[in-house]
């Protein structure tokens, strides 16, 4: 029997964070098999990395469903089938269901474009700029019914430059996700990670290593 972590990873539409996960399994750094890809929207670029990588895919449109409840009970039957250890959101953007997450409870993960708690929603790079942050970043957490909330796993940061713009962050806090995603699955596939009420411990610890300061 296979000792691998077996994973699920939702996407939306482009897909580089799931493309990251592809390099780091293909060069041998993370000991992860991606067992299945699922979109919400067929024409997302990310179904195509998947393809490309020899992943098996599937495209659920939630428009097809008269409520949250029912697409994300076809979602649940999708994902159960291939039995995985862990489901990771990666640019999904889909609000899920009480139901849905309780479903996968402490193996279901997501990355947001904020440092949680800051920004919790949409359009986190502009709402960082306009509070005239020093520091903006991304997060990793474990998923709770709240939307973008959970305890946190990792977070990097970076130093928002004078002339920096919503899409210059945009930019700058993808390659930053690109190292960081990998790396907190990777230390959930090692076993390493454990929830304290609303902390996430590594090897039985909060540690330094859990927040990283990025020069990009
Ligand atoms: C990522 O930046 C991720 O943080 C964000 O969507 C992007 C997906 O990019 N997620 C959210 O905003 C979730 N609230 P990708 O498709 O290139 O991986």
């Amino acid at each position: 029997m296979s000792t691998r972590t077996r994973a699920v990873i939702l996407i939306s539409g482009g897909g580089s964070n799931l493309q990251a996960f592809i390099d780091q399994i293909q060069s041998g750094n993370l000991a992860v098999d991606i067992g299945l890809v699922i979109s919400n929207n067929a024409d997302a670029f990310g179904l195509e990395r998947a393809s490309n990588a020899g992943i098996k895919t599937s495209a659920i449109d939630h428009r097809q469903f008269e409520s949250r409840l029912k697409f994300d009970q076809a979602l649940m039957s999708e994902i159960d089938s291939v039995q995985p250890d862990i489901v990771i959101l990666a640019g999904f953007m889909r609000i899920l269901t009480e139901d849905f997450v309780n479903h996968y409870r402490n193996r279901l993960i997501n990355i947001h474009p904020s440092l949680l708690p800051k920004y919790p929603g949409t359009n986190t790079h502009q709402r960082a700029l306009d509070s005239n942050d020093q520091w903006h970043g991304a997060s990793i957490h474990f998923v709770v019914p709240e939307v973008d909330a959970g305890p946190i796993i990792l977070q990097g940061r970076l130093s928002i430059d004078a002339n920096d713009t919503s899409d210059s962050l945009q930019q700058r806090i993808h390659k930053i996700e690109h190292f960081l995603y990998p790396l907190a699955v990777k230390w959930f596939a090692e076993n390493r990670l454990s929830i304290d009420i609303d902390k996430v411990l590594l090897d039985g610890e909060i540690s330094a290593e859990q927040l990283q300061t990025f020069d990009v």
